[in-house]
């Protein structure tokens, strides 16, 4: 554990090892060659200072991308400190290059347990930020029942993912919101792409590396038609495999079957597919009546946020044997009917935990919302405290700066054009 604070208990930093800072740097500065959109705004924030003054408190996935959106924050003045927002998702060299080479506090470990992981949370909350940025709304949450009292001080937080934007207007509705928060996750320029495009990579990229099977002509069970789900489905069956999706929502479901994929009840889908992967935000959609039903060697995986998708307790609880680390994060679970399914990455975000999340390119676009959102929150005289969409004007120029970086140009609107779009007199 590294030296305490002058003044204070708490450590400067807790990561693995500062000796993989180098390895960190260069993995970080080579992400920022593919963030184009974020690096314009590290430029504008370094000579406007819009967040001078600002504490800015992260709990996000500690990754390459994540560092170099925390590179802009901290150009744009504000003083920037950090904690991963899942046990499993810290990459130890770039949470050692923000400590030793960007000068960014941080708190994060991989594989580090539940009382380490809310250590760190607590570590950020006492550094008593301004500006609180979360991915799950596990930091928010914390600062709602323990430090309640630091909750005036916030002027608002950040909100990067679906769950996250779900559990805050849970609380808003209860009247249990105490801060503004902006829902980043809802942006355009953040879950059409993000969602889709990386979450559909990645999943994907996550299983091949933690089991090396082939997708061509697997069976793959995508549970979750939204945003996460349909980038799955539809990269899955770019590799190869037949592909059966899972709901609950009718129009969803609807999508589903005429983007070409069976669509069937989860304890259908149960007993022929090879591998499963969760996309729901929903509790036990592999639960105790799918697990013996299913084909002796399926591969059980999960890419919505939190770890309660597969009921791992159950799981857990009635498994003959568990084998842990069959190969690297896969476990092997042998059930009393005598056949073994395979969990990966402990049934976590399966792109995070045997993989490294989302491509650059993708996280450029949210993470180049999640920044001028913060701006916008500091420049705001006053923020009601509510969930807040982010202001449209970001996204566009997020996308435009996006385009003009992919060499993409697009027509814009004739006068004469305008005038028809914006009439009600001409019809047939
Ligand atoms: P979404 O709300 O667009 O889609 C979720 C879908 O799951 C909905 O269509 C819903 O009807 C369906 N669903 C709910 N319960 C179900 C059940 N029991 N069985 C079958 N379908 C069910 O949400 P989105 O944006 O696709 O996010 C899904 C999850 O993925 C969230 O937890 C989100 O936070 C997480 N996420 C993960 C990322 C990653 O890097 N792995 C990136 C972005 C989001």
């Amino acid at each position: 554990m590294p030296k305490a604070r002058a003044n204070s208990t708490l450590p400067e930093y807790d990561v693995h090892d500062l000796g993989l800072a180098e390895a960190g740097r260069k993995r970080i500065e080579w992400a920022d060659k593919q963030m184009p959109v974020l690096r314009r705004i590290r430029d504008r924030f370094a000579k406007e200072l819009p967040l001078k003054g600002q504490r800015l408190g992260a709990c996000l996935h500690i990754t390459c991308e994540t560092a170099n959106l925390l590179r802009a924050l901290k150009a744009g003045g504000a003083e920037v400190f950090a904690c991963a927002s899942n046990p499993l998702s810290t990459q130890d060299d770039v949470a050692a290059a923000l400590v030793d080479q960007y000068d960014i506090p941080t708190y994060a470990i991989h594989g580090e347990d539940r009382d380490t992981y809310y250590s760190h949370l607590r570590a950020v909350l006492e550094r008593h930020p301004t500006i609180t940025m979360d991915d799950g709304a596990d930091l928010v949450s914390l600062l709602h029942t323990e430090y309640a009292s630091l909750a005036e001080q916030v002027k608002a937080s950040m909100e990067e993912t679906t769950t996250g934007v779900i559990r805050l207007r849970a609380m808003a509705k209860d009247g249990a919101l105490k801060i503004p928060v902006v829902a980043v996750n809802d942006a355009q320029t953040k879950h059409l792409f993000d969602n889709r495009y990386g979450t559909g990579q990645s999943t994907l990229d996550g299983i091949i590396r933690a089991t090396g099977v082939l997708i061509a002509g697997s069976v793959i069970v995508v549970a979750g038609y939204g945003y996460c789900g349909r980038g799955i489905a539809s990269r899955a069956r770019g590799l190869g495999a037949d592909v059966i999706v899972t709901e609950v929502d009718p129009i969803r479901a609807l999508e589903a079957a005429m983007d070409g994929f069976r669509v069937m009840k989860m304890i259908d889908a149960a007993k022929v597919a090879d591998i499963f992967i969760t996309a729901t935000g929903d509790k036990h959609v592999l639960s105790s009546v799918h697990f013996g039903l299913m084909r002796d060697g399926a591969f059980l995986s999960n890419s919505g946020h939190f770890d309660v998708e597969i009921d791992m307790a159950y799981l857990t609880d009635t498994a003959k044997k568990v084998e842990k680390n069959v190969t690297r994060n896969v476990d092997a679970y042998h059930l009393s009917n005598g056949r073994v399914v395979y969990v990966l990455g402990e049934g976590r975000l399966v792109n995070l935990a045997c993989a490294e999340g989302h491509p650059a390119q993708v996280m450029d676009m949210s993470f180049a919302t999640q920044a001028m959102a913060s701006e916008w929150a500091a420049k705001a005289k006053h923020l009601e405290i509510k969930v807040h969409e982010v202001p449209v004007e970001i996204e566009q120029d997020v996308a435009a700066v996006k385009l003009a970086a992919m060499g993409i140009k697009l027509d814009t609107l004739t006068a004469e054009q305008k005038k028809y779009l914006a009439s009600w007199e001409s019809g047939t």
